[in-house]
Order: structure tokens, then C-alpha cells, then sequence
């Protein structure tokens, strides 16, 4: 019994002197392990005579509950105090700034291309999409580019390897045979514009291989010319943000187009700068005209009922001319400092709020 009462006395000294949790479940393994104080002494009980075994029995079960439950006890104790310990010392500094998040931006010709959907949308534009490898028949054929034209020289189209029918297919370079699938696809009134990937095998400051165009194609039994000269004198002036920008019409010539216009904007040039509004000189934006009525016919529409006005441009050309970009190659070389350069942050868009709505 004084043994019991002795190792009683020396195991509270000791739970209440463990001041860590490790501390304390060292003196559980020393009292209640397998080799512990209290575990030794139950299996000393097999030894003794039946009469003091179901006393000492009695007593040394006492003793493990009780040990156990001050162990439990100390450890709850233990765990708060280590808690709190811990809250304390990780306390979160508000005042520190906030880590930098390395923020992505929108490339020119992204950022362009919407600010130029915006636009046409405001006009009652949809846009239109059509493959980036095209059919001759499409790209040529049906705009009723001639078979002799240069265009379709090996040295300026990316041709694809022949089909085992002989026939090759092309990578689109325009975005005008979209035009065609339109027409084909669906009846007028049309009012499409086409932003996308175009191709040509050209590589030099203001060339690249792999280039933007937006296309634009209204098709209506009354559309005529004033209505090409109206919209793109409006694109035009809300693009370059100038309500003056003067805006000029010069004949020109495109196989699917009669009559067909070339645009020009005003400019000055002045000591190798570019300024963009009135001006004494003109730079070419982009390629227009009324649609020629035998495009129509390809299409299987009636060119005696219906008219239609076309037009195409560089989105390359126009971002470089807005954001005085110098040279056309970069917008593709993936230079970071020129991406967080030219780049704009989301939802930059002037006038524009979320998305494409203006
Ligand atoms: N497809 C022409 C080009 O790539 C641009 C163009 C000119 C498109 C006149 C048109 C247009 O729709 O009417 O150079």
C-alpha cells in the first residue's frame, strides 16, 4: 500500500511538472506502458494470494484511472497553452503590403481587335469565323481572282501538300473568303464582320508570315455606295478617336470588288514621325468596295435584287498606327518587356464596360 501511495505521490509530481506534451507522454509511457510503473504492478497481482489480490486489484485499478485521467487532464491543459503560444507568436501583420501578383495583360492585337468589334457591333455587325485552311475555290475562285493572278503563285501562298485527288488545299490569305461561306450559307440582309488569322509567305518589318485581318461584308437589296463611304468614315473617325479625322476615298482595284475604294486617313509625317489626323498627307488603312455582282453569282444570290458593299484591313497596321508600334515582328516574338510594354490591362477598352458592349 505505501508503494501505491509513493508511486501515486511521485506521478502527480511529475504530470504536474511536464510542461510540454512530449514531457508528459514520456511519464504516460512511465506509468501506463508497456513496461511502466503502474502496468508492472498489475501484472505483480498475478503472484499474490487471491484474498490481497482483489484489494490490491481494486487499488491499482483506482490508481490507473486516476493517473489516467490527470494525464488527460495536464495534456488538455498542455495543448491550450501551446494554442495560444502558437496564436501569439503567428500573429498576422496587417500592415504588411500585399505580396505583388504577377498580372498577365491583353496583347495589341487582342486589344485591337475588340476595340474594332466594338464598333462594327455598335453598327449591327455580327461577327463571323471561318477555317484558317481554305479550299482554292474559296480563296481565290469564288472572289473572282483569275487563275493567272500573282497571288496564287506558289512564292506568296502557303500551300498545303496535295490531297490524293491532286488538289491542294491553302492557308486562307485573306479573311475574305469568309465572304463566300456567308453568302452560301445564309440569306441577305448580311451584315458580318470577320476578325482572324491570315497567311502569306512575306517576312520584313511591316510583313509576317502569319498576320490579322478584319473583314466587313454588308449585303441588302439597297445598299449602295454611300452606305460604304458612311460606315467606314465612321469606323475610322470613333477608331483614331477623332471626330475631324479627315477620311479619304481613292479608286482602286480588287477582283471582288466594282468600283472599289482604297482608305485613307490624314496624317503629317515630320522628322520620321507619324501624327495621325489633319495633315498634308494620306496613309492607306484599309481595301473597300461595292461587292462585284459575279461574287454574288457564285454565291447563288441574285445580283439584279441584291447589292452589297466589302471591305478588309490589317489589324496589325491599324494597332501599329494607334499605339505607335514601330515594327510589325515583334507583335509575335513574345518579348515579355514588350508585352507589359504595349500590353493592355483587361477591360481597358475605351467606352467599353465588360466585354464588347460600348
Ligand atoms: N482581301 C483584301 C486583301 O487582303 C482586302 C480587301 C479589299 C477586302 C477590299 C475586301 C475588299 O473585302 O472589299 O488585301
Amino acid at each position: 500500500m505505501d508503494d501505491i501511495d509513493k508511486l501515486r505521490g511521485d506521478l502527480t509530481q511529475a504530470i504536474a511538472a511536464a510542461d510540454t506534451l512530449d514531457a508528459l507522454d514520456g511519464v504516460r509511457v512511465s506509468a501506463l506502458g508497456k513496461k511502466g510503473a503502474i502496468t508492472q504492478a498489475m501484472k505483480g497481482l498475478g503472484a499474490m494470494d487471491p484474498e490481497d489480490r482483489r484489494e490490491a486489484g481494486q487499488t491499482i485499478n483506482a490508481l490507473k484511472s486516476e493517473i489516467s485521467d490527470a494525464i488527460e487532464a495536464r495534456k488538455a491543459d498542455l495543448s491550450t497553452a501551446e494554442l495560444d503560444a502558437r496564436l501569439m507568436a503567428e500573429k498576422v501583420d496587417v500592415s504588411l503590403p500585399a505580396r505583388p501578383e504577377t498580372e498577365g495583360s491583353i496583347h495589341p492585337i487582342s486589344q485591337v481587335i475588340d476595340e474594332m468589334t466594338a464598333i462594327f457591333c455598335e453598327m449591327g455587325f455580327t461577327v463571323a469565323e471561318g477555317p484558317d485552311i481554305e479550299e482554292d475555290w474559296y480563296n481565290f475562285t469564288a472572289l473572282n481572282i483569275p487563275p493567272e493572278h500573282p497571288a496564287r503563285q506558289e512564292h506568296d501562298t502557303f500551300y498545303l501538300p496535295g490531297e490524293t485527288d491532286g488538289h491542294r488545299k491553302l492557308l486562307r490569305t485573306h479573311t475574305s473568303p469568309v465572304q463566300i461561306h456567308t453568302m452560301q450559307d445564309t440569306k441577305p440582309p448580311i451584315r458580318i464582320i470577320v476578325p482572324g488569322r491570315t497567311y502569306r509567305c512575306d517576312y520584313d518589318a511591316t510583313h509576317s508570315p502569319m498576320f490579322h485581318q478584319i473583314e466587313g461584308l454588308v449585303v441588302d437589296e439597297t445598299i449602295n455606295m454611300g452606305h460604304l463611304k458612311g460606315c467606314l468614315i465612321d469606323f475610322c473617325r470613333t477608331m483614331f478617336d477623332m471626330d475631324d479625322l479627315p477620311v479619304r476615298f481613292r479608286p482602286s482595284y480588287f477582283p471582288f470588288t466594282e468600283p472599289s475604294a482604297e482608305v485613307d486617313i490624314g496624317c503629317t509625317k515630320k522628322d520620321g514621325e507619324l501624327r495621325i489626323g489633319a495633315g498634308d498627307d494620306w496613309l492607306e488603312i484599309l481595301g473597300s468596295g461595292m461587292v462585284n455582282p459575279r461574287v454574288l453569282e457564285n454565291c447563288g444570290i441574285d445580283s439584279t435584287k441584291y447589292q452589297g458593299f466589302a471591305f478588309g484591313m490589317g489589324v496589325e497596321r491599324i494597332a501599329m498606327l494607334k499605339y505607335g508600334i514601330p515594327d510589325l515582328r515583334t507583335f509575335f516574338e513574345s518579348d515579355l518587356r514588350w508585352l507589359r510594354h504595349y500590353g493592355f490591362k483587361s477591360l481597358e477598352v475605351p467606352g467599353m464596360v465588360g466585354g464588347l458592349s460600348r
